[in-house]
């Protein structure tokens, strides 16, 4: 069990010769090694609260408040707790998303359940894999389970006086931002079934993802009779009512106050997008009124185990790096959310998954992990995805209670259909359908909902620079973010290239391939910078480019022309046309030295998800695959599993992915049958993929703080003289990895680049 201030020096008993010892997976409990804490500060936003499984719709965790800092997931580590809510979004930065259907517990009678009921915490909260407590300076200790689609509360009070708990509808994240993307509670109702009994629902909006009304139901039970049940609605901290009403509604704040005469209680909860009958039976299928809270841990531990961090093997690594993977691992998964038999919006045989936030983020390598890892819930997201396509219209980039947006570059779903096509993902996709999605991320101009950050064209969905993409082969600046939006278009029509090549669509190949060199366009051979020139600038309609300095994105911002992030790093983003980006750049030590500044001009940014690539861009050039080693145990550096643990935003995983990959020792190219390898850190490293086959991959002769170096490597037993695998290779149908590792580096990778399919026009 982890507290907050001790999670980073909690010590493991005998780890290495239990992680020697053979044991088949099923019989390992990971969830030791899994601090749930991490992340949780210093801007990881990750959720530490209680996911009953992968993929669950509930995550019922703390809400805090501490003056005017968001609280992105519900959890700080200061501030006072102001309820225990059901729903939250994982490790997201823009705004806090959910935070909606809490109770808070209160000693005595309550006078005004509309008044601050918060309490600071008499210890930090403890967690650990299906488990959350906090315990309050009034006495009142919060224990916490749950499953998908329900959770379990249970409380001690301190003895001698009444205990009351206050549901209160409004109860929703707040963001203090100001930047327009604050929740909002519209309207609600509260009904008493009975004396211990209570449904309802809650209609929120607005959030980061701008989304119209969405409503949530829900259904508590208690264990035993209250003493007194009212109802009550106000205004502010106002009361209109308070009684014993049974049913309240209106776009009032409103809920019920429960009394018991009891110490010791237990309050059940169901929450159902669809309703308030679905919520109960959501409860009663998954919590029966016998059900333990020690049941539901047990059950947790036993989903994450079976589903997630048994997928994953090791042995011979230190305690810290064994703690960082499962802890990784945990975070990776904390969304998105499976609502199959949830969505509110059409009925269909698809599944259905939710609280994408975002591909932005996730679709440089959280989505290839999440492949590998989970194929059979992959299968069926990227299923979701077409679906909300065939019934939305536009693939998601980011979607959260039920609504696409926002769009922060291109339409990476692009980008995510076409790496599981190419890694062969067929079962029920429909290919057919999924390719007409991205075909119209590529061919449609999506409606603008004229968004105040950047009111000229889209940000829902698609690609809202659109029109100047088809018109110029580039983007003016008449829309925003014109050179981000520019290189990530290229991107997406290189997904797009990808399937149509596989689906015979010769035209659509031919037509997406060219399309997918566009990047180019923006390439100004004169703009300098720091003894190099060629950078991506902004280009006008009647194609000057616009004076830029490289080392500058203006704000970085919605209404800038690079988002978050300048020419540098975006500059070396067309990973599908690495060769033509080393041409334009200067040749191989040029190329070396533009990846290299990075670095000695402080750009690179380990939080960052247009950085991802950019350090192991070395494997492309001969003899300098050590470089990119050197730059992975760089950024494993600025991880741990502690609270502070992550060097940025979460970002849905996005940020663990890429520190899993590190230790696996290999970086997917997304979109891409291609992994450049690195350099892994466990003498032995297992992935499980699957219908009993696995990737093994070990090291040996070195050590993975000071000797990390590639001597040697054989993949399935052969000699290898490449620095990349591909797809094929590995994980198609498994296979071994061994490496030798030393101290200094040496010319191993002397055979064949890796792939650069973008480049296949470039002369000479
Ligand atoms: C409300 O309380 C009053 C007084 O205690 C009682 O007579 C009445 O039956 C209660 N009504 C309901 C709906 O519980
Ligand atoms: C209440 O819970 C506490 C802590 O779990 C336990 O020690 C105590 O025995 C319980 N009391 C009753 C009356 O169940
Ligand atoms: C997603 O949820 C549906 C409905 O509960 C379930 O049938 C399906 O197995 C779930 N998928 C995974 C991967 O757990
Ligand atoms: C630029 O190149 C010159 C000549 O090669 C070198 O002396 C100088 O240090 C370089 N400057 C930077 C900032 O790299």
């Amino acid at each position: 069990m982890f507290s907050r201030s001790s999670s980073t020096s909690f010590t493991l008993v005998c780890l290495s010769t239990t992680m020697q010892t053979v044991l088949a997976a099923a019989d390992t409990d990971y969830t030791q090694y899994v601090n749930v804490f991490m992340g949780t500060t210093g801007g990881g936003n990750r959720f530490p609260g209680v996911v009953g499984s992968p993929f669950a719709m509930t995550k019922l965790g703390p809400d805090v408040q501490s003056g005017r800092t968001d609280a992105y997931s519900g959890y700080l580590p200061d501030g006072n707790i102001w309820g225990f809510s059901m729903t939250h979004e994982s490790g997201t930065g823009g705004a806090p998303k959910y935070g909606v259907v809490s109770q808070m517990p209160a000693v005595g009678n309550v006078p005004n359940p509309l008044a601050d009921l918060s309490q600071g915490r008499a210890v930090p909260d403890e967690g650990q894999v299906g488990y959350y407590k906090s315990s309050l300076n009034n006495g009142v200790t919060i224990e916490l389970g749950a499953t998908d689609h329900a959770g379990l509360y249970q409380y001690t009070f301190p003895s001698g006086s009444p205990s009351s708990i206050v549901v209160d509808v409004s109860h929703v994240l707040p963001s203090f931002r100001g930047l327009g993307w604050e929740q909002h509670y519209t309207k609600g109702n509260f009904n008493l079934v009975s004396d211990d009994h209570y449904e309802g629902s809650g209609t929120y909006n607005n959030g980061w993802n701008l989304s119209p009304d969405w409503t949530l139901y829900f259904c508590g039970k208690f264990n035993q009779k209250p003493t007194s049940s009212e109802t009550f609605t106000g205004t502010g901290n106002t009361l209109s009512s308070y009684g014993n009403t049974s049913t309240v509604s209106g776009t009032e704040r409103l809920g019920g106050v429960f009394t018991f005469d009891s110490a010791n209680l237990t309050s059940r909860v169901g929450i159902s997008f669809i309703s308030s009958e679905q919520a109960c039976q959501n409860l009663d299928n998954e919590i029966q009124p016998k059900t333990t809270l020690q049941s539901l841990i047990t059950k947790a531990k036993k989903a994450w185990n079976s589903e997630i961090l048994s997928k994953i093997e090791v042995a011979g690594g230190s305690d810290a790096d064994t703690q960082l993977l499962y802890s990784s691992l945990l975070g990776m998964f904390m969304i998105p959310s499976n609502k199959t038999g949830e969505n509110p919006g059409w009925s269909s045989e698809e599944p259905y998954y939710d609280d994408i936030f975002t591909f932005w983020d996730t679709h440089r390598c959280h989505t290839a992990l999440f492949h590998i890892l989970e194929p059979v819930a992959y299968e069926e997201f990227i299923r979701s995805l077409i679906d909300i396509w065939r019934h939305d219209g536009f693939l998601p980039d980011a979607r959260s209670s039920n609504y696409n947006g926002r769009v922060q570059g291109g339409s990476n779903a692009d980008n995510v259909l076409a790496d599981a096509y190419v890694k062969g993902i067929r079962g029920a996709v429909n290919w057919d359908d999924g390719y007409s999605a991205m075909k119209t991320d590529a061919e449609k101009t999506p409606p603008n909902n004229f968004d105040p950050k950047s009111p000229e064209s889209s940000t829902k969905e698609g690609r809202g620079a659109l029109p100047d993409w088809l018109k110029y082969g580039y983007i003016t600046p008449a829309f925003n973010r014109a050179v981000s939006r520019a290189v990530e278009y290229s991107t997406n029509d290189f997904g797009l290239y990808q399937v149509a090549k596989g689906l015979g669509l010769q035209y659509d190949e031919d037509t997406y391939l060219t399309r997918s060199r566009n990047w180019r366009n923006h390439w100004n051979p004169a703009a300098t910078s720091t003894n190099h020139s060629g950078f991506m600038v902004p280009r006008r309609a009647d194609g000057s480019f616009v004076p830029q300095d490289p080392l500058s994105c203006g704000g970085c911002y919605w209404g800038d022309q690079y988002y978050e992030d300048n020419p540098w790093v975006y500059s070396l983003n067309a990973i599908h046309d690495v060769y033509t980006m080393k041409e334009y750049i200067g040749g191989d030590e040029k190329f070396i030295d533009r990846v290299d500044k990075l670095w000695d001009l402080r750009i690179f940014n380990a939080g960052n998800e247009p950085s991802f690539t950019s350090p192991y861009l070395y494997n492309f050039v001969k003899g300098a695959q050590w470089r990119s080693v050197d730059r992975s145990r760089g950024i494993g550096n600025l991880y741990n599993a502690g609270p502070s643990g992550l060097p940025g935003n979460s970002d849905a995983g996005a940020m663990e992915a890429n520190i899993l990959w590190q230790m696996v020792g290999l970086y997917p190219m997304t979109g891409q049958t291609t992994f450049l390898v690195l350099s892994p850190w466990f003498p032995s490293l297992t992935i499980h993929l699957g219908n009993g086959k696995s990737l093994k991959i070990t090291t040996t002769g070195g050590n993975k703080d000071t000797a990390y170096y590639v001597q040697s490597l054989e993949v399935n037993g052969e000699p290898w003289d490449k620095a990349w695998v591909s797809w094929d290779d590995v994980f198609a149908n498994g296979g071994t990895m061994d490496f030798v590792l030393g101290s200094s580096p040496v010319d191993w990778a002397t055979g064949e680049l890796p792939p650069s399919p973008a480049s296949s026009d470039l002369q000479g």
